[in-house]
Protein backbone atom coordinates (compact mmCIF):
# COMPACT_ATOMS: atom_id res chain seq x y z
CA UNK A 1 0.00 0.00 0.00
CA UNK A 2 1.18 3.62 -1.04
CA UNK A 3 0.95 6.33 1.43
CA UNK A 4 -1.19 8.85 0.30
CA UNK A 5 0.53 12.12 1.09
CA UNK A 6 4.41 12.61 0.55
CA UNK A 7 6.40 15.03 2.12
CA UNK A 8 9.86 16.06 -0.32
CA UNK A 9 12.54 18.52 1.17
CA UNK A 10 13.68 20.81 -1.77
CA UNK A 11 17.99 20.01 -1.30
CA UNK A 12 18.98 21.70 -4.66
CA UNK A 13 19.85 25.24 -2.98
CA UNK A 14 22.79 22.93 -1.11
CA UNK A 15 23.38 19.73 -2.29
CA UNK A 16 22.96 21.32 -5.63
CA UNK A 17 24.97 24.03 -5.87
CA UNK A 18 27.53 22.98 -3.50
CA UNK A 19 29.56 21.29 -6.53
CA UNK A 20 29.20 23.74 -8.90
CA UNK A 21 32.02 25.39 -10.93
CA UNK A 22 30.13 28.52 -11.76
CA UNK A 23 30.25 31.14 -9.42
CA UNK A 24 26.37 32.11 -8.97
CA UNK A 25 25.75 35.44 -7.55
CA UNK A 26 24.04 35.11 -3.99
CA UNK A 27 20.81 37.53 -5.93
CA UNK A 28 20.59 34.73 -8.00
CA UNK A 29 20.27 32.19 -5.49
CA UNK A 30 17.72 34.45 -2.98
CA UNK A 31 15.38 34.79 -6.36
CA UNK A 32 15.61 31.05 -7.29
CA UNK A 33 14.97 30.05 -3.25
CA UNK A 34 12.17 33.04 -2.95
CA UNK A 35 10.48 31.21 -6.01
CA UNK A 36 11.09 27.39 -4.19
CA UNK A 37 9.35 29.13 -1.08
CA UNK A 38 6.27 29.93 -3.49
CA UNK A 39 6.20 26.47 -4.44
CA UNK A 40 3.92 25.02 -2.22
CA UNK A 41 7.72 22.82 -0.86
CA UNK A 42 7.44 22.64 2.78
CA UNK A 43 11.23 22.51 3.70
CA UNK A 44 14.07 24.18 1.60
CA UNK A 45 17.87 23.23 2.59
CA UNK A 46 18.87 26.55 1.72
CA UNK A 47 22.91 26.66 2.02
CA UNK A 48 25.65 24.93 4.38
CA UNK A 49 27.56 26.60 6.83
CA UNK A 50 30.36 24.83 6.60
CA UNK A 51 34.11 26.01 6.23
CA UNK A 52 34.22 28.09 2.84
CA UNK A 53 38.03 26.84 2.22
CA UNK A 54 36.10 23.63 1.48
CA UNK A 55 33.04 24.42 -0.48
CA UNK A 56 33.66 27.67 -2.29
CA UNK A 57 29.91 27.33 -3.67
CA UNK A 58 28.14 28.14 -0.40
CA UNK A 59 30.56 30.39 0.71
CA UNK A 60 27.19 33.07 1.26
CA UNK A 61 25.37 31.27 3.08
CA UNK A 62 24.89 33.72 5.48
CA UNK A 63 23.84 36.47 3.03
CA UNK A 64 21.69 34.42 1.17
CA UNK A 65 19.88 33.47 5.24
CA UNK A 66 19.36 36.75 5.15
CA UNK A 67 18.23 38.22 2.04
CA UNK A 68 15.85 35.14 0.77
CA UNK A 69 11.87 36.02 1.78
CA UNK A 70 10.88 33.73 5.06
CA UNK A 71 7.31 31.89 3.86
CA UNK A 72 5.78 31.52 7.46
CA UNK A 73 4.87 27.53 5.86
CA UNK A 74 8.66 26.49 4.76
CA UNK A 75 11.12 25.47 7.21
CA UNK A 76 14.49 26.81 6.16
CA UNK A 77 17.40 24.54 7.29
CA UNK A 78 21.04 24.77 6.35
CA UNK A 79 24.28 21.91 7.18
CA UNK A 80 26.32 22.65 10.46
CA UNK A 81 29.42 20.71 10.43
CA UNK A 82 30.26 22.19 13.99
CA UNK A 83 29.76 24.43 16.13
CA UNK A 84 31.36 27.40 14.64
CA UNK A 85 28.93 26.77 11.49
CA UNK A 86 25.75 26.61 14.26
CA UNK A 87 26.77 30.24 15.56
CA UNK A 88 26.93 31.36 11.84
CA UNK A 89 23.56 29.57 11.19
CA UNK A 90 21.35 30.62 13.93
CA UNK A 91 22.83 34.45 13.11
CA UNK A 92 21.74 33.49 9.31
CA UNK A 93 17.91 32.77 11.33
CA UNK A 94 18.04 28.87 10.29
CA UNK A 95 14.26 26.87 11.50
CA UNK A 96 16.30 23.45 11.12
CA UNK A 97 20.12 22.55 11.99
CA UNK A 98 21.14 19.35 9.40
CA UNK A 99 24.37 17.46 11.25
CA UNK A 100 26.03 15.28 8.82
CA UNK A 101 28.64 12.31 9.01
CA UNK A 102 29.17 9.06 6.91
CA UNK A 103 28.50 5.88 7.94
CA UNK A 104 31.87 4.93 5.93
CA UNK A 105 35.37 5.79 8.45
CA UNK A 106 36.97 7.10 4.59
CA UNK A 107 34.63 8.97 3.41
CA UNK A 108 33.66 10.36 6.87
CA UNK A 109 37.83 11.55 7.02
CA UNK A 110 37.41 12.81 3.48
CA UNK A 111 34.42 14.97 3.68
CA UNK A 112 34.54 16.35 7.45
CA UNK A 113 38.06 15.57 8.17
CA UNK A 114 37.53 13.35 11.34
CA UNK A 115 36.90 9.83 12.54
CA UNK A 116 33.38 8.66 13.35
CA UNK A 117 34.24 8.05 16.59
CA UNK A 118 35.65 11.82 16.93
CA UNK A 119 32.51 13.13 15.23
CA UNK A 120 29.97 12.12 17.46
CA UNK A 121 30.98 14.68 20.14
CA UNK A 122 30.98 17.42 17.55
CA UNK A 123 27.62 16.85 16.13
CA UNK A 124 26.72 16.13 20.01
CA UNK A 125 27.29 19.09 20.94
CA UNK A 126 25.65 20.71 17.90
CA UNK A 127 22.43 18.87 18.24
CA UNK A 128 21.93 19.78 21.66
CA UNK A 129 22.99 23.70 21.42
CA UNK A 130 20.51 23.53 18.27
CA UNK A 131 17.75 22.40 20.48
CA UNK A 132 18.30 24.75 23.07
CA UNK A 133 17.78 27.07 20.59
CA UNK A 134 14.68 25.98 19.45
CA UNK A 135 15.54 24.57 16.01
CA UNK A 136 14.33 21.13 14.07
CA UNK A 137 17.68 18.71 13.63
CA UNK A 138 17.76 16.03 11.29
CA UNK A 139 20.56 13.64 11.32
CA UNK A 140 22.13 12.62 7.53
CA UNK A 141 24.03 9.59 7.24
CA UNK A 142 25.90 9.32 4.17
CA UNK A 143 27.15 6.58 2.13
CA UNK A 144 24.77 3.99 3.68
CA UNK A 145 24.72 1.64 0.81
CA UNK A 146 28.05 2.12 -0.86
CA UNK A 147 31.26 3.88 0.15
CA UNK A 148 33.66 5.25 -2.68
CA UNK A 149 36.44 4.17 -1.13
CA UNK A 150 35.68 1.00 0.97
CA UNK A 151 32.66 -0.42 -0.68
CA UNK A 152 29.55 -2.28 0.58
CA UNK A 153 28.66 -0.82 3.58
CA UNK A 154 26.97 -2.64 6.36
CA UNK A 155 23.70 -1.86 8.02
CA UNK A 156 24.60 -2.53 11.07
CA UNK A 157 26.66 0.11 11.06
CA UNK A 158 24.37 2.94 10.15
CA UNK A 159 21.82 1.95 12.77
CA UNK A 160 24.18 2.18 15.29
CA UNK A 161 24.93 5.53 13.60
CA UNK A 162 21.07 6.20 13.64
CA UNK A 163 20.44 5.70 17.17
CA UNK A 164 22.92 8.02 18.02
CA UNK A 165 22.31 10.67 16.70
CA UNK A 166 18.45 10.21 17.79
CA UNK A 167 19.93 9.47 21.41
CA UNK A 168 21.47 13.41 21.31
CA UNK A 169 18.31 14.81 20.37
CA UNK A 170 17.97 14.59 16.60
CA UNK A 171 14.40 14.41 15.48
CA UNK A 172 15.02 12.72 12.46
CA UNK A 173 17.29 10.90 10.24
CA UNK A 174 18.11 11.22 6.27
CA UNK A 175 19.48 8.55 4.76
CA UNK A 176 22.06 8.97 2.30
CA UNK A 177 23.25 6.94 -0.92
CA UNK A 178 25.80 9.50 -1.72
CA UNK A 179 27.15 7.72 -4.69
CA UNK A 180 23.48 6.54 -6.14
CA UNK A 181 25.05 3.09 -6.27
CA UNK A 182 21.75 1.28 -4.65
CA UNK A 183 19.06 -1.23 -6.10
CA UNK A 184 15.71 -1.55 -4.19
CA UNK A 185 16.95 -4.95 -2.79
CA UNK A 186 19.63 -3.06 -0.81
CA UNK A 187 17.23 -0.04 0.63
CA UNK A 188 14.60 -3.55 1.31
CA UNK A 189 17.35 -4.60 3.75
CA UNK A 190 18.61 -1.84 4.98
CA UNK A 191 14.76 -0.31 5.79
CA UNK A 192 14.18 -3.61 7.37
CA UNK A 193 16.95 -2.89 9.61
CA UNK A 194 17.04 0.24 10.54
CA UNK A 195 13.11 0.10 11.10
CA UNK A 196 13.58 -2.22 13.74
CA UNK A 197 14.79 0.62 15.93
CA UNK A 198 13.38 4.25 13.88
CA UNK A 199 10.08 4.80 13.86
CA UNK A 200 9.34 5.17 9.81
CA UNK A 201 8.09 9.13 10.33
CA UNK A 202 11.40 9.68 11.43
CA UNK A 203 13.15 8.39 8.25
CA UNK A 204 14.08 10.68 5.66
CA UNK A 205 15.28 8.94 2.29
CA UNK A 206 18.23 11.28 0.39
CA UNK A 207 18.84 9.39 -3.33
CA UNK A 208 21.52 10.64 -5.41
CA UNK A 209 20.37 9.72 -8.97
CA UNK A 210 23.98 8.71 -10.52
CA UNK A 211 22.68 5.10 -12.03
CA UNK A 212 19.32 6.22 -12.70
CA UNK A 213 18.00 4.06 -10.00
CA UNK A 214 16.60 6.52 -7.49
CA UNK A 215 12.81 6.13 -8.54
CA UNK A 216 12.84 2.53 -8.30
CA UNK A 217 14.37 2.98 -4.85
CA UNK A 218 11.75 5.94 -3.65
CA UNK A 219 8.85 3.61 -4.82
CA UNK A 220 10.20 0.41 -2.41
CA UNK A 221 10.95 2.93 0.15
CA UNK A 222 7.08 3.81 -0.12
CA UNK A 223 5.91 0.48 0.28
CA UNK A 224 8.02 0.21 3.33
CA UNK A 225 5.82 3.15 5.00
CA UNK A 226 8.41 5.95 4.29
CA UNK A 227 6.97 9.33 3.18
CA UNK A 228 9.89 11.62 3.78
CA UNK A 229 12.26 12.38 0.51
CA UNK A 230 15.35 14.56 -0.57
CA UNK A 231 15.38 15.58 -3.71
CA UNK A 232 17.23 18.42 -6.13
CA UNK A 233 15.47 20.75 -8.83
CA UNK A 234 16.69 19.52 -12.87
CA UNK A 235 18.73 16.75 -10.62
CA UNK A 236 21.41 19.39 -9.53
CA UNK A 237 24.11 18.17 -6.87
CA UNK A 238 26.69 16.10 -5.96
CA UNK A 239 28.98 15.34 -2.81
CA UNK A 240 32.60 16.76 -3.89
CA UNK A 241 33.73 14.19 -1.97
CA UNK A 242 32.62 11.47 -3.42
CA UNK A 243 33.69 11.34 -6.89
CA UNK A 244 31.59 10.39 -9.81
CA UNK A 245 28.54 10.71 -7.89
CA UNK A 246 26.11 12.59 -10.00
CA UNK A 247 23.29 14.65 -8.16
CA UNK A 248 20.35 14.29 -6.38
CA UNK A 249 17.18 12.37 -7.99
CA UNK A 250 15.35 15.26 -9.74
CA UNK A 251 12.20 17.00 -7.58
CA UNK A 252 10.74 17.40 -11.10
CA UNK A 253 10.83 13.57 -11.19
CA UNK A 254 9.88 12.32 -8.11
CA UNK A 255 6.63 14.81 -8.58
CA UNK A 256 5.76 13.02 -11.86
CA UNK A 257 5.91 9.58 -10.15
CA UNK A 258 3.76 11.08 -6.93
CA UNK A 259 1.35 13.61 -8.91
CA UNK A 260 1.05 10.47 -11.39
CA UNK A 261 0.13 8.07 -8.50
CA UNK A 262 -1.97 10.43 -7.24
CA UNK A 263 0.22 10.77 -4.20
CA UNK A 264 -0.32 14.38 -2.88
CA UNK A 265 2.56 16.59 -1.95
CA UNK A 266 1.08 20.19 -2.08
CA UNK A 267 3.42 21.08 -4.39
CA UNK A 268 2.57 23.05 -7.76
CA UNK A 269 4.25 21.38 -10.39
CA UNK A 270 4.10 24.62 -12.78
CA UNK A 271 6.27 26.49 -10.68
CA UNK A 272 8.80 24.16 -10.24
CA UNK A 273 9.15 24.21 -13.82
CA UNK A 274 9.40 27.87 -13.24
CA UNK A 275 12.08 27.62 -10.67
CA UNK A 276 13.59 24.80 -12.89
CA UNK A 277 14.56 26.60 -15.59
CA UNK A 278 15.48 30.04 -14.16
CA UNK A 279 18.11 28.00 -12.14
CA UNK A 280 19.06 26.28 -15.94
CA UNK A 281 19.34 29.77 -17.39
CA UNK A 282 21.37 31.03 -14.67
CA UNK A 283 23.71 27.89 -14.69
CA UNK A 284 24.62 27.91 -18.62
CA UNK A 285 23.71 24.23 -18.72
CA UNK A 286 20.54 21.62 -19.60
CA UNK A 287 20.03 20.14 -15.92
CA UNK A 288 19.66 15.99 -16.11
CA UNK A 289 15.96 15.50 -14.61
CA UNK A 290 14.08 13.46 -17.43
CA UNK A 291 10.72 14.59 -16.95
CA UNK A 292 12.08 18.37 -17.44
CA UNK A 293 13.71 17.31 -21.02
CA UNK A 294 10.80 15.71 -22.16
CA UNK A 295 8.57 18.80 -20.82
CA UNK A 296 10.56 20.94 -23.51
P1 LIG B 1 38.60 21.33 9.49
O1 LIG B 1 39.51 22.00 8.55
O2 LIG B 1 38.98 19.98 10.00
O3 LIG B 1 38.21 22.28 10.71
O4 LIG B 1 37.19 21.25 8.80
P2 LIG B 1 39.02 22.85 11.88
O5 LIG B 1 38.08 22.80 13.03
O6 LIG B 1 40.37 22.20 12.01
O7 LIG B 1 39.22 24.36 11.42
C1 LIG B 1 40.04 24.73 10.33
C2 LIG B 1 39.62 26.10 9.80
O8 LIG B 1 38.30 26.06 9.30
C3 LIG B 1 39.63 27.18 10.87
O9 LIG B 1 39.96 28.43 10.24
C4 LIG B 1 38.18 27.25 11.28
O10 LIG B 1 37.82 28.49 11.83
C5 LIG B 1 37.48 27.01 9.96
P3 LIG B 1 41.44 29.04 10.30
O11 LIG B 1 41.72 29.18 11.74
O12 LIG B 1 42.32 28.02 9.63
O13 LIG B 1 41.29 30.30 9.52
N1 LIG B 1 36.13 26.45 10.13
C6 LIG B 1 34.99 26.99 9.66
N2 LIG B 1 34.76 28.11 8.95
C7 LIG B 1 33.48 28.36 8.65
N3 LIG B 1 32.44 27.59 9.00
C8 LIG B 1 32.65 26.47 9.70
C9 LIG B 1 33.97 26.14 10.06
N4 LIG B 1 34.49 25.11 10.75
C10 LIG B 1 35.83 25.31 10.79
N5 LIG B 1 31.63 25.68 10.04
C11 LIG B 1 34.88 20.86 8.52
C12 LIG B 1 36.12 20.54 9.34
C13 LIG B 1 33.80 19.88 8.88
C14 LIG B 1 34.42 22.29 8.83
C15 LIG B 1 35.28 20.75 7.02
O14 LIG B 1 35.77 19.48 6.81
C16 LIG B 1 34.13 21.02 6.10
O15 LIG B 1 33.70 22.16 5.94
N6 LIG B 1 33.58 19.97 5.45
C17 LIG B 1 32.41 20.13 4.68
C18 LIG B 1 32.34 19.15 3.61
C19 LIG B 1 31.03 19.28 2.90
O16 LIG B 1 30.31 20.27 3.01
N7 LIG B 1 30.69 18.22 2.13
C20 LIG B 1 29.49 18.19 1.38
C21 LIG B 1 28.24 18.09 2.21
S1 LIG B 1 27.89 16.47 2.79
C22 LIG B 1 27.00 15.74 1.50
O17 LIG B 1 26.92 16.27 0.44
C23 LIG B 1 26.28 14.46 1.78
C24 LIG B 1 24.77 14.65 1.98
O18 LIG B 1 24.18 15.29 0.85
C25 LIG B 1 24.08 13.28 2.19
C26 LIG B 1 24.46 12.25 1.11
O19 LIG B 1 24.31 12.53 -0.09
O20 LIG B 1 24.89 11.18 1.54
C27 LIG B 1 24.46 15.51 3.22
MG1 LIG C 1 23.64 14.37 -0.95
Amino acid sequence: KLPSFVQIKEVGPRDGLQNEKKDLPTEDKVTWIDMLSNSGIKEIEFSSFVNPKWIPALADAREVGKQMKRNPDVRYSALVPNQKGLEFALEAGIDGASVFMSASETHNRKNINKSINDTFPVLKAVIEEAKQAGKYVTGYVSTVFDCPYEGRIEPESVVEICERLLEYGADDISLGDTIGSSVPSQVENLLEKVMVQLPKEKIIMHFHDTRGMAIANIMTSMQYGITHFDSSIGGLGGCPYAPGAAGNVATNDVLYLLHGLGIETGINDKKIQEASLFIQSKLGKVLPSRSLLASG
